[in-house]
């Protein structure tokens, strides 16, 4: 095996030993602010040190590896992705990105290969939002766009954003890079979809991210007795948050291009015997136009209105992420595209309907994705999986894409 294929496999084999770090047994679950999270920047961090890099943990809960350039005045180049997965993840989905990361810098480091700039490489703590229902808590922090409303969300348990993030530090401003000479960030990631295997290419720059709401709607009934409350007298809040279902896929389905999902519902008290007085949907809507979504939105919280009124049970809606479609950097992502070309692969140009840490960053400093195909396009899920010889591919183009910048950034 080649040098870098090598590194490929060491890459692939430490996304898979850190898929063994999880809250649940037997499944890959690893919330932000958990345990487990603080056991991967555990085992992360080590694997920066020995790729030469100083580490620490933000007070957003990023890890953080950093490796000096030559010239203090050349800036930063950012590199990363995150560390925090869905329920039953994949271990590729994030750790990809970050370990990719740190092997292109051990490999930089192997060949004595030195920088101007300096090489940041973030492990975001909060991409998924699963714990709190939103997403970019990490990379939000580091582009200072936290907002009031945002740390005031609450989890299950009641403990607010605000609340967990004091974990890290008295103050989440401290995470911010706003400020900094940053040069840009690049995001490596398994593409999620079936694009590149479709076009029997490893890999793909990606062009645009798809704008994406996250809402909680929740139905306020009256909780009764299964056996004795007659059916025309029940308000029963499962029963509307179901319409409610089936009015988000109606709502998708009508609209080229939309993505609708209801992932998690909640019936309380939740008992077999006892008419639901409460239930919750968790919502999320994407499209690549930022007006169509907003439209799609307002339709569906009108459907959820509707359904409240005729059942007699009562609708809020919490939004908890709004995120604008994003552009990448065409600068950035021409550099890759040549990288790509050199290698001689075919130059692949698509955009992501995933979000990313990329989406929060953009308010920050330029920014570009590398997209890595994976098997049957399969994605949060435990299937994910991506090929050695893929992550090798990508390897030499980050790697190619490093040199560039280097040489571009000294010729200033
Ligand atoms: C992140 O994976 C998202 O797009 O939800
Ligand atoms: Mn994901
Ligand atoms: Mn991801």
């Amino acid at each position: 095996m080649s040098a870098v294929g090598e590194l490929a496999a060491e890459v692939v084999g430490r996304c898979r030993e850190l898929a063994r770090i999880s809250e649940e047994p037997g499944r890959l679950t690893r919330p932000f602010g958990s345990p487990a999270m603080a056991r991967a920047n555990a085992l992360v961090g080590g694997w920066m040190r020995e790729a030469g890099m100083a580490v620490r943990v933000d007070a957003a809960g990023n890890l953080v590896g950093h490796l000096p350039g030559s010239d203090p005045e050349a800036g930063t180049l950012l590199l990363g992705s995150h560390l925090d997965t869905v329920r039953d993840a994949g271990a590729f989905d994030g750790p990809l990105g970050v370990l990719a990361a740190v092997a292109a810098v051990a490999r930089l480091r192997a060949e004595d290969v030195g920088f101007p700039f300096a090489v940041d490489v973030l492990g975001f703590s909060d991409e998924e939002g699963l714990r709190f229902g939103t997403a970019y808590l990490g990379s939000r922090a580091v582009a200072e766009t936290l907002d009031p409303a945002t740390l005031a969300l609450a989890d299950a348990a009641g403990v607010t954003v605000r609340e967990a993030l004091a974990a890290f530090g008295e103050d989440v401003g401290a995470a911010a890079r706003r400020g900094e000479c940053l040069l840009g960030y690049v995001e490596l990631h398994i593409e999620q979809g079936p694009v590149l295997e479709e076009r029997d290419a490893p890999v793909g720059v990606v062009t645009a991210i798809a704008g994406a709401t996250r809402a909680e709607v929740t139905f306020t009934g009256r909780a009764g007795h299964a056996g004795t409350v007659p059916m025309a007298l029940r308000r029963d809040a499962a029963c509307a948050v179901a319409e409610l279902v089936l009015a988000v896929e109606a709502a998708a389905r009508a609209e080229p291009g939309l993505v609708a999902t209801v992932g998690r519902l909640t019936a309380l008290p939740g008992a077999p015997n006892v008419v639901p007085g409460e239930a919750t949907a968790s919502l999320d809507v994407r499209h690549a136009d930022d007006a169509v979504r907003t439209v799609a939105v307002a339709r569906i919280r009108a459907a959820a209105e509707e359904i409240g009124a005729r059942r007699g049970v009562e609708p809020a809606w919490e939004e908890r992420l709004t995120a604008p479609a994003v552009a990448m950097d065409t600068g950035l992502s021409e550099a890759l595209g040549s990288a790509v070309a050199e290698l001689g692969l075919p130059d692949v140009r698509l955009p992501s309907g995933a979000g990313h840490d990329a989406v929060a960053l953009a308010s920050l400093a330029p920014v570009a994705m590398l997209f890595v195909r994976c098997a049957g396009g399969v994605s949060h899920h435990p299937d994910e999986s991506v090929e050695v010889a893929d992550v090798a591919v990508a390897l030499e183009v980050l790697d190619r894409f490093l040199r560039g910048c280097a040489s571009r950034v000294s010729s200033r």
